[in-house]
């Protein structure tokens, strides 16, 4: 097992200070960054490396060559190259927007005392990690984050209601009003990975006999089965993205879905753990806070200057989507999209 690596609290505090300013990448000629998605859709798109995810049977079958990519700026306009319409399962890219209601709702101390907000260094759905919290850190604090697995189960059984359908309605309004258009869950996905999950239920049953789930882990396990189930494009992914780039107001609908002041707690998160255990390798090269999902989706994040997504189902051995990773890199580094790096003059 990798040592227990710890949060990156600098990096929050670099998050903090960067511009959320809406004027942003607005201002940068459109014809700029159509042209770094066209580049980066032209360079890419005859890469065959990674494989499908196959561990849920659905992700097995979708089409390898599906290849999206989606750049959205603070005046709400889309950026597109490849097949923005064909639907993934948005997998853990929920994860983020399930945190994301619970810190809305709940306050970011709720998350932080409940789960951790700090990078395990174990593969996602690692029960591992769950023990050496107890084992090695000491006596099961919170040391975990939202986006793996056994905090994100944790999070889904978080979110307020007094039935799971009163609880899915918040949840799937969230992605909604985030994405911009009303999400379905496809049901052939829910439906294998429902058949399938069972170590999901282990890491359930687990955070509730350890004190991180309350009451009632089956039904946060199936409404996390369900939320990672939800159909979305890549064009969908990068708004998701972007209403969290330009202060949790959604700049296709300008509505405003979370509380700009919490969406930094949001993005420290997907900075620290936001491509598991090769989140680090990712912030070294780009600076942005992001989050992959099996399906073949990944966003990131450009504060005050874009959201970008790109779906393409072949993954690496750390199961994050190839192409997507290399198509956001180049995208973001010719647009100037790090927020780590010094302002250009
Ligand atoms: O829990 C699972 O196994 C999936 N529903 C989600 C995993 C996932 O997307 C991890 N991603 N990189």
């Amino acid at each position: 097992m990798r040592t227990i690596t710890r949060s990156l609290p600098a990096f929050a505090a670099a998050l903090a200070l960067a511009s959320l300013s809406a004027s942003g990448l607005a201002a940068q000629a459109g014809a700029d960054v159509q042209k770094a998605v066209d580049a980066a859709y032209a360079k890419y798109r005859t890469l065959k490396e990674g494989k499908n995810a196959d561990y849920i049977p659905a992700l097995a079958k979708v089409n390898p060559d599906l290849f999206g990519i989606a750049v959205v700026t603070a005046d709400g306009k889309v950026y597109t190259a490849g097949d923005v319409k064909s639907e993934v399962s948005i997998q853990s890219i929920s994860k983020v927007f399930t945190m994301a209601q619970v810190i809305q709702e709940q306050g970011a101390d709720a998350i932080e005392k409940t789960i951790g907000v700090d990078a395990t260094g174990a593969r996602f759905n690692s029960i591992i990690a769950v023990e050496a919290v107890r084992t090695v850190v000491g006596s099961g604090a919170p040391e975990m984050n939202p986006l793996v697995n056994p905090g994100a189960i944790s999070a889904t059984g978080m979110v307020r209601g007094a039935s799971a359908d009163e609880v899915w309605k918040k949840i799937i309004g969230f992605h909604n009003d985030s994405a911009a258009r009303n999400l379905d869950v496809l049901q052939d996905v829910y439906k294998s990975e429902s058949d399938t999950n069972q170590r999901n239920q282990a890491i359930g049953a687990l955070m509730l006999a350890y004190g991180y789930i309350k009451s009632n882990w089956q039904q946060a396990v199936d409404l996390y089965t369900r939320q990672c189930s939800i159909g979305v494009n890549a064009r969908d992914l990068a708004v998701m993205a972007s209403t969290l780039a330009f202060g949790g107001k959604n700049p296709v609908t300008n509505k405003q879905v979370m509380d700009a002041a919490k969406v930094p707690n949001v993005l420290a998160v997907m900075a620290t753990a936001g491509l598991y255990d090769d989140s680090g390798k990712w912030l070294y090269h780009t600076g942005l806070p992001a989050k992959s999902g099996v399906g073949g989706g990944i966003i990131a994040v450009s504060p005050g200057k874009f959201g970008i997504a790109v779906v393409s189902p072949p993954l690496d051995d750390a199961g994050n989507s190839v192409r997507a990773q290399r198509a956001i890199a180049d995208i973001s580094n010719s647009l100037g999209g790090n927020p780590l790096a010094p302002p250009s003059r």
